[in-house]
């Protein structure tokens, strides 16, 4: 059963419209900004988000800060108006006045100014980004251009500070115009603005990128799971269509048989002598079912060696008896029809490791189609040698075929030099179109396939030369036979080469 897999979250374009400063605004570039203004105007930067975390600083320690933070009255004070400034709202017109703000955001102003109780002030200026607060840039602390002394305010925080000592150092410090102090602001509110623009873009094109990538592979990842789901119920689909068949043609055989036994007895005249034109009847019975009887046998082979039922005995044997024997069968009845049938064998040694009966049931099938598709007067020519193969060469031939389900690989060594028997049935006949040879090892597979067609066959006989010859770890292809004709060739490893193969077998049959 298959876990059900939890969808990925779509994109959510209100979500990521809803900017957050440090999601999108690379840290430096802040930095970098700060420090720039820093050293344009000599005034502390500071940029807050909107939940109020520091995102950049800088800024230097101002002399009066310096001496208020030698106490730690004064560190302390100084912490809560930080403090304070932090979470002064600069998007609110309500008056703040706890007794350390000097102003609050006037109405229709753009910033808050925050009275420290040491006489200086910060300027707070909100960050507004389609609409959104998205943060605050914190200016300061600075000396108010309109400051004349110390406050009475620093007087009552920190009694015991020396008031003519910070009168002077507040003097000293360099004074910002409030309509400096805008400019400055807005420069860096510009500033800030673009940056946030140019990153957000930036980042919503890479998240519409990813949302992207993510989909293409959900449904790539749906396609398969649908393929897969296709590919496991044909495979059960075939395999039912393989035990019907064998179930079927298992129970045909019998009834089959006892016509071809009772027509031939008929035939001999053991039920009394036939008339001449009974005598032709039972011949049409008993040729008709000896005709149906190879195709049962086909049947059940190819639903055994697909259904991996098929005992295959492999021994030790020669290529050359085999060959002898299918073209003797088969060159008298070739002969009749006006075709030769050539043997030509190579004298060099191969010891394979094969099923004797299962071998001669292959070449039967392939002489047999070379003879039956050769017009009168052609020529079939079956050859066999042994030459040396080299790792993957199997896979090669298999490649030419077309055939590519399953994959034999030959993993020798290459320093081992590895025989394999090649066995070609060359044929001067009608051929086989280049769309086609591929095909021909399908089941019921027949070029002509035409109600009239001249050759007869159930288009069985390559598809279980295919089966069988796999199961030897071999490979069987076609090409033509220039300017006529095809050839065949079948390759079987050596005895020894089989050893040394990964024992890689064809799925549907075990040997
Ligand atoms: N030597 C050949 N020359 C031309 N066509 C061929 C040759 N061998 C096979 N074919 C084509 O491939 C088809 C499939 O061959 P296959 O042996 O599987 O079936 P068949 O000969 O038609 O029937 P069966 O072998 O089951 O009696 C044939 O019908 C024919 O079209
Ligand atoms: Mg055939």
């Amino acid at each position: 059963m298959r876990a059900s897999r939890v969808p990925p979250p779509a994109f959510d374009v209100v979500g990521d419209l809803n900017v957050r400063i440090e999601d999108v605004v690379d840290r430096e570039d802040l930095f970098e900004m700060c420090r720039s203004a820093q050293a344009l105007f000599g005034l502390g930067v500071r940029v807050y988000s909107s939940e109020g975390a520091l995102l950049a600083n800088e800024g230097r320690e101002l002399s009066m800060c310096g001496l208020v933070n030698e106490t730690a009255a004064g560190r302390a004070a100084c912490g809560a108006t930080v403090n304070r400034a932090k979470s002064v709202d600069p998007l609110s017109s309500a008056e703040v006045s706890d007794g350390y703000l000097a102003r609050g955001r006037a109405l229709g102003a753009d910033h808050v100014v925050h009275a420290c109780f040491t006489g200086l002030a910060y300027r707070i200026v909100p960050l507004v980004y389609e609409t959104r607060h998205v943060g605050r840039i914190v200016l300061g602390p600075y000396a108010p251009a309109d400051m004349k002394e110390a406050p009475a305010l620093l007087v009552r925080t920190l009694p015991t500070l020396d008031r003519q000592e910070a009168n002077a150092r507040l003097l000293g410090l360099p004074r910002f115009e409030p309509s400096a102090l805008a400019q400055i602001a807005q420069h860096l509110k510009t500033a800030l603005e673009v940056i946030i623009f140019s990153s957000h873009k930036a980042y919503l094109t890479s998240k519409m990128h990813l949302y992207s990538v993510r989909e293409s592979y959900r449904t790539l990842e749906e396609k398969n799971e649908r393929l897969e789901e296709a590919l496991a119920r044909l495979k059960e689909l075939d395999r039912l269509k393989s035990n019907f068949l064998g179930t079927v043609s298992h129970e045909l055989r019998t009834p089959l048989t006892s016509i071809i036994g009772y027509s031939e007895m008929l035939a001999d005249g053991i039920a009394g002598p036939l008339a001449t034109e009974q005598a032709e009847f039972v011949d049409t019975i008993h040729r008709k079912g000896e005709q149906l009887l190879a195709l049962i046998v086909g049947l059940l082979d190819l639903s055994k060696l697909e259904s991996g039922t098929m005992s295959l005995r492999y021994a030790p044997m020669q290529i050359g008896p085999t060959l002898k024997e299918v073209v003797s069968t088969l060159a008298p009845g070739a002969l009749k029809k006006g075709v030769e049938v050539e043997l030509a064998l190579d004298r060099t040694f191969c010891e394979l490791a094969g099923d004797a009966e299962r071998l001669r049931q292959v070449f039967v099938n392939l002489v047999d189609n070379a003879v039956k598709f050769t017009p009168k007067g052609g020529k079939v020519t079956v050859t066999a040698t042994v030459r040396t193969i080299e790792p993957g060469a199997l896979s090669e031939v298999r490649g030419t075929s077309d055939v590519d389900d399953i994959g034999i690989v030959l993993l020798a060594a290459p320093h081992l030099d590895q025989k394999a028997v090649e066995v070609t049935i060359t044929d001067t006949g009608i051929g086989i179109p280049p769309a086609d040879r591929a095909k021909v090892f399908d089941a019921f597979y027949q070029v002509d396939s035409s109600a009239t067609r001249e050759h007869g066959g159930t288009g069985l006989g390559l598809s279980i030369v295919r089966r069988i010859v796999e199961a030897h770890h071999g490979v069987v292809s076609v090409q033509a036979n220039e300017p006529q004709g095809t050839i065949f060739v079948v390759t079987l490893p050596s005895a020894h080469a089989r050893r040394v193969m990964p024992s890689r077998v064809p799925p549907a049959v075990r040997p």
